[in-house]
């Protein structure tokens, strides 16, 4: 496809043939790539209200540039044939990125803001059909708003397609923006565990089909890509027991020895493929007890009316906020370190790049892309993760649970 060579892209996923004629055989404009849509839908649910202005510039120049204009209608029509679970839609996906805020940049940067829009007004619509009221969706869908921001911010010129993956959760209404948290709906969890309790409310976590690094984390995490002494974790479960790799719930890391589970006792709440709901923690979040204890259980609540066909068994989360080695360099009275508190916590895929997202607005491939040296220190946790990463070590990846 010279499209794709000339913008120096590529796009897998099995519906681009498809896509692409039918790009191909659109001739006209299509209304999603004309400014009257955007202020529509803006001025219907303020979806844009933070950067319409600079969408309405990135539109001008993609509708100048045929090339973008195809390619933006190569990714609205992989979206449109899915139809849903649009996180499905691509294998692999590198759109334009041009360093730089030169005019004609911002069409290229921002080429696939426009192809997200145009299924905004009808996620909003499935989320009030579900019964979410109108101020939850509208914060919902301005989450798009808010990547945007993110992006322009990390990357120092206007640009949102560093962001297009992860805006497709809000396309398919899967992201739900409560008071000061956010939750996803997950119909089939990806965590790799199993989750146990018995009658007095203990949890346990085995690992599931997962291999680990003889270490406790999970092979090819940051620094553990040497194979030596790994392991595959699996659970067998037989009439009496279930047996398997335990996380350790002082250090989160995965036992070499197996550790078996009577059923007498124990009742298996979770496996992998059940639904979850997942929790993300936005920028600046309060993230105290109190705060998140009454998020989560109006999360309870709302899921369960909003989603009754599933049957959510567990809260997930996966990040670098509950990274053991943040004790190390945290005072004992921060929220991250209280925050980590509520959760069974364990190890999970994650090259120790993440935290620069977070905590320095970096966006970054690998970390051999970050000087250490140039890393700010504004903050105690700055300082902390910089010296870490200089004397050789990772904040890994974490997942974690509770029950739902
Ligand atoms: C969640 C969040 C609001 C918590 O911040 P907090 O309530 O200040 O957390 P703490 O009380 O533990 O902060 C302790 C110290 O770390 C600093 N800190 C916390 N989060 C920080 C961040 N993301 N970047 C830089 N410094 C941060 C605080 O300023 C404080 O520094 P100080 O000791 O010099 O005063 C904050 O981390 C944040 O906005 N994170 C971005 C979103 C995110 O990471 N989400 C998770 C995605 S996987």
């Amino acid at each position: 496809m010279d499209v794709l060579k000339r913008l120096k892209i590529t796009i897998y996923s099995e519906f681009l043939d498809e896509a692409y004629k039918l790009a191909v055989e659109e001739k006209e404009i299509p209304e999603w790539l004309k400014p009257e849509f955007l202020k529509e839908l803006n001025d219907d649910w303020g979806i844009l209200e933070k950067n319409i202005d600079i969408a309405l510039g990135a539109l001008d120049q993609v509708v100048r540039n045929d090339d973008l204009v195809l390619l933006a209608k190569i990714l609205y029509y992989i979206l449109k044939i899915k139809g849903s679970d649009f996180d499905k839609c691509f294998k692999q996906l590198t759109l334009p990125d041009v360093s730089g805020d030169d005019e004609a940049n911002i069409g290229y940067n921002c080429v696939s803001l426009f192809p997200t829009l145009a299924f905004a007004r009808s996620a909003c619509e499935f989320m009030i059909s579900r019964g979410f009221d109108e101020k939850m969706t509208i914060s919902s869908m301005k989450g798009i708003d808010e990547c945007f921001s993110a992006s322009i911010t990390k990357k120092g010129y206007p640009s949102f397609n560093a962001y297009f993956a992860w805006t497709v959760y809000h396309i398919d209404a899967r992201l739900v923006m409560f008071d000061t948290l956010q939750f996803q709906w997950v119909p089939v969890c990806s965590h790799p565990i199993r989750v146990y309790k018995n009658k007095d409310g203990q949890i346990k976590t085995f690992m599931d089909g997962v291999k680990i690094h003889r270490s406790g984390f999970l092979l090819n995490s940051a620094g553990c890509d040497d194979e030596e002494g790994s392991f595959e974790a699996t659970v067998c479960e037989t009439d009496e027991y279930y047996e398997g790799h335990i996380v350790n719930a002082e250090t989160h890391l995965v036992e070499k020895e197996l550790t078996r589970l009577s059923k007498s006792e124990w009742t298996q709440v979770m496996k992998p493929g059940e639904p979850s709901i997942d929790i993300h923690i936005p920028k600046g979040a309060k993230i105290d007890y109190e705060t998140c204890q009454a998020e989560f259980n109006r999360a309870r609540e709302i899921f369960s009316k909003t989603f009754p066909e599933y049957d959510f068994k567990i809260f997930t989360i996966s990040t670098w906020m509950l990274a053991p080695e943040l004790p190390n360099i945290l005072k004992p009275d921060s929220n991250i370190l209280n925050f980590q508190k509520m959760f069974n916590t364990y190890p999970l895929h994650g090259k120790g790049v993440g935290v620069f997202g977070f905590v320095f607005n970096i966006l970054a491939a690998s970390l051999d892309e970050i000087d250490y040296d140039t890393l700010s220190e504004d903050t105690s946790l700055m300082r902390g993760i910089k010296e870490l990463y200089k004397s050789g070590g990772f904040i890994h990846e974490y997942g974690g649970h509770f029950l739902f």
